[in-house]
């Protein structure tokens, strides 16, 4: 009686604290989801002298309620030494302010953990984002790469290792921005580490990145063979993009909301619009005004819709909070 009365009023009193400060447990399924990217200063490779917009750690673009998933980019190679990955974090985490486990080319970015757990408290999802431009995440057959989810388990996830790039912290799933390269092994790798996933102690997410031009080249195939979570379309940098939305044969998200609700094996993937956080990174950045109809649009008219996701947290809160202009529209909060 005793325990379970307390549990009862710690659960009841950290849901009173959770209410007054707004915060919400992470919901998948939700149509107001805003995933920014983080790790890779956009904004610093583009402004090299305006150090004082570069991007800050992890936690800084926690303190309120705009954001509600952070990708961390990038685990750029799959196999970088030692049989272990490679990551880069830019600014926040290189070879100059950590050091590579021994024998391997993997950083050790432990000091993040407390910045990654309090994201989390605050209700946030913090997943690993494997790929990008320049990413070389690469399988050679199946077996390799069911024996990868092992790794990327231990090292990220519920599993356990010595080399775990974040410490202490648990992400909340992992993120495929592949954006080259060849599918082999993808189906192995996903499959093998969704069953991980699924014993471990808490819920984990798949999310992938594809590009708008559907069927996506690089990730497609795997699109249409592993139940996903979420996908971030990229409408920016090709003739599909945002700039587009008015071109019924160009803007394609009724594509992706088809793959959705008839041919990707989980039927309640939620699909986001996936937007450049400012006019810096190609073509496919739209306005805050222009994005808010867009959205609420999107939003009204398509099951699947998710959210959105940026690219990344430093251009967005460079260029006036586009990502809290962007929550607002999401949320319809007039203020
Ligand atoms: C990783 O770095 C932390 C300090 O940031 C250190 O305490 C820990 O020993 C390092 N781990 C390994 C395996 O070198
Ligand atoms: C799969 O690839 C790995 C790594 O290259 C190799 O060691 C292994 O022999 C391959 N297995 C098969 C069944 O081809
Ligand atoms: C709503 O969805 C339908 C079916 O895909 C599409 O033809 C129409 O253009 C969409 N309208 C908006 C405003 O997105």
């Amino acid at each position: 009686m005793m325990v379970a009365g307390f549990s009862c009023f710690t659960l009841s009193s950290l849901f009173l604290v959770m209410m007054a400060h707004g915060i919400v447990a992470f919901d998948m399924l939700s149509n107001d989801n805003l995933a920014v990217y983080w790790g890779q200063n956009s904004y610093g490779a583009i402004n090299p002298g305006k150090t004082a917009h570069w991007q800050k750690t992890l936690s800084y673009y926690c303190m309120d309620n705009s954001i509600d998933t952070f990708p961390i980019a990038f685990l750029v190679d799959s196999y970088a030494g030692g049989n272990l990955p490679s990551i880069d974090l830019a600014n926040i985490c290189n070879s100059g302010n950590a050091n590579y486990f021994p024998g391997t080319g993997l950083l050790n970015c432990s000091f993040l953990a407390s910045d990654i757990e309090m994201c989390q408290s605050a209700g946030k999802a913090v997943t690993i984002s494997l790929g990008g431009g320049s990413g070389n995440i690469h399988f050679q057959n199946d077996s390799q790469a069911a024996a990868y989810a092992q790794t990327i388990w231990n090292l990220f996830l519920g599993g356990k290792s010595k080399t775990r790039p974040f410490g202490s912290a648990v992400l909340d799933g992992i993120d495929m921005d592949i954006e080259g390269g060849s599918q082999t092994g993808y189906v192995s790798f996903l499959t093998a580490l969704r069953k991980h996933m699924n014993r471990g102690k808490k819920k984990y997410y798949i999310t992938a990145a594809p590009q708008c031009p559907y069927p996506d080249a690089y990730i497609g195939n795997t699109l249409n063979a592993v139940g996903f979570d979420a996908v971030y379309v990229q409408f920016y940098n090709n003739y599909c993009g945002l700039q587009h939305y008015n071109h019924p044969n160009d803007w394609n998200f009724d594509a992706w909301d088809n793959w959705a609700n008839k041919i990707s094996p989980n039927r309640d993937v939620k699909v986001y619009i996936g937007a450049p956080a400012s006019s810096a990174a190609g073509s496919g950045y739209v306005n805050s005004k222009r994005i808010t109809s867009i959205i609420q649009q999107t939003q009204s008219n398509y099951s699947s819709f998710g959210g959105v996701m940026l690219w990344d947290a430093s251009d967005a809160y460079a260029n006036h909070r586009y990502d809290k202009a962007v929550k607002q529209a999401l949320t319809h909060d007039e203020d």
